[in-house]
């Protein structure tokens, strides 16, 4: 870790930079969330929408966040506040970041929920390793995973999982005591380090499942599925605008925009680190893990008769059929859930973070009452997380296992957009559909309306000045429209 000369912090070298935020961006976005979503929008459609938002939306609004966050200095609420007033502008801005700063709490409280699904595939696979090796000596190594179980008992790992609270809140709290404990002791030193050797030993691993699932499952259809967009089906899913919401909403939640969080690593960006390319790295590296992970999951959803609008279980229900297949699946299993628990640590961290960093207080405290601040700060926002988690777990437990009050109940349910939705859920489409696209519509009109012109040229900093206008023009205009329209129309016209 390195100082300036101001005693500020910053992160070791660009690469470290680069990958704490791909550290941040790649997680269950990619994995658990990005195929379920493209699986209930019909595939291809989605897709082509998708990217498009990452292009023309993600990659300005996540450059706007990084320049916000390094210029501002100070947690992210300090940071726009700080930038308001520089500028003559009423430090009421700073709302909108206190507004991502919840957002990103409420999903590390889900978010937690579901790493812990992850905890508990590795575990399983874990102990389904041993156990073929005691049956049958070394073919139980060189096997697939769960030998001799039925199709049936494989895919129904989840619904196990989710008949047993007491192991779900267990593995819950693993994740979020490991989360906390990572943040209580200053992300910097840990992220640089578990993300620079996992992150790339994880997309290593990665493109190995989705090419096996390609041979072994039925990748011409899933390319079709994942790839053609369907037009007429487009015309059809428009008209709805809910499609167009969904795809912002995932951005957002994948390039982990919106929430604030960007904003808060962005204090720690070098003086000497471009921030256009940092976040084109980012982006191109999200958008990639995202699309492989479709081409891990489809094949087999398509090879196995499942249903591709399967829902949040997608992935948990393929892939440990995937594995059972595979040649070596049991190590492939193990291997690929812990990177993914590391790939969800990573991100939550980041969460945690951003209330960690308003907690810990602004940048000129010394040094000893920071860090009290920060331990302080830390385990009491990881506890009231964790108290909520089991909120989430216990709502989707099924009500003929047990009545846990959670499950029967339906927080947001008067709103038609969440009718009839678990806590968990409703928690999920909360942040990702609204939260966040609001946080993200804010942030482009700051940047783009209120901090002056020569404020974001300088920061930026971008090659030429054609790039700059580029991104002027999409934080003004195309943002700003583009975002409100689809907020008001999916959020509030169209349930209705
Ligand atoms: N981008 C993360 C993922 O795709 O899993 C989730 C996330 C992290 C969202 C951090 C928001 C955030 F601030």
């Amino acid at each position: 870790m390195a100082a300036t000369s101001t005693g500020q912090e910053t992160w070791s070298g660009k690469a470290a930079f680069v990958f704490a935020a791909v550290g941040s961006a790649v997680g269950l976005g990619n994995l658990w969330r990005f195929p379920y979503a493209a699986g209930e929008n019909g595939g291809g459609a989605f897709v082509l929408l998708y990217i498009l938002c990452i292009v023309a939306i993600g990659l300005p609004v996540l450059a706007a966040e990084l320049f916000l966050g390094r210029r501002g200095g100070g947690s992210a609420v300090a940071a726009i506040r700080r930038l308001a007033e520089a500028d003559g502008r009423s430090g009421a801005w700073s709302l909108f970041a206190w507004v991502g700063m919840v957002a990103s709490f409420l999903i590390v409280t889900f978010y937690s929920v579901i790493a812990g699904w992850v905890l508990y595939y590795a575990w399983t696979l874990i102990v389904d390793l041993f156990t073929s090796i005691a049956d049958q000596g070394l073919a139980g190594l060189t096997g697939g995973a769960f030998h001799g179980q039925e199709r049936a008992a494989i895919e129904g790992q989840l619904g196990q999982l989710l008949a047993s609270p007491g192991k779900m809140i267990l593995c819950h709290a693993i994740f979020i005591g490991l989360t906390t404990w990572i943040v209580s002791r200053g992300v910097k030193g840990g992220i640089e380090a578990a993300v620079t050797i996992l992150m790339p030993t994880f997309f290593v691993l990665l493109v190995i499942l989705s090419i096996f699932a390609m041979i072994q499952g039925q990748a011409v259809t899933a390319l079709g599925f994942l790839f053609a967009p369907d037009w007429s089906a487009l015309g059809e899913r428009l008209s709805d605008g809910s499609i167009l919401l969904s795809a912002i909403g995932q951005a957002f939640f994948s390039l982990s925009l919106g929430s604030a969080m960007m904003i808060t690593y962005g204090l720690y960006l070098g003086r000497d680190q471009s921030i256009p390319g940092s976040a084109s790295i980012v982006v191109a590296a999200d958008t990639g893990v995202a699309l492989i992970a479709g081409l891990a999951i489809f094949p087999i959803v398509f090879q196995f008769g499942l249903e591709p609008a399967g829902g949040p279980g997608l992935m948990f229900g393929t892939l440990p059929l995937a594995f059972s297949q595979m040649p070596f699946g049991s190590i492939f299993g193990i291997a690929f859930f812990l990177m993914a628990f590391f790939a969800a640590l990573t991100s939550s961290i980041s969460l945690l973070e951003v209330a960690t960093a308003f907690a810990d207080g602004d940048v000129d405290l010394d040094v000893e009452e920071k860090r009290r601040r920060r331990v302080v700060g830390a385990a009491v926002l990881g506890l009231v997380a964790f108290l909520v988690g089991c909120g989430h777990a216990l709502s989707v437990v099924p009500a003929e296992v047990a009545d846990t009050f959670f499950n029967d109940w339906h927080p947001l349910g008067f709103l038609p957009l969440f009718e009839g939705q678990t806590l968990l859920d409703a928690t999920d489409g909360l942040t990702t559909y609204v939260l966040l696209p609001f946080g993200g519509l804010m942030t482009a009109i700051f940047a783009g309306w209120v901090v002056s012109r020569t404020a974001s040229r300088e920061e930026l900093h971008f090659a030429s000045e054609a790039g700059y206008r580029r991104w002027r023009f999409l934080v003004r205009w195309v943002c700003p429209l583009f975002v409100g329209a689809v907020l008001v129309y999916g959020a509030v016209v169209s349930p209705w």
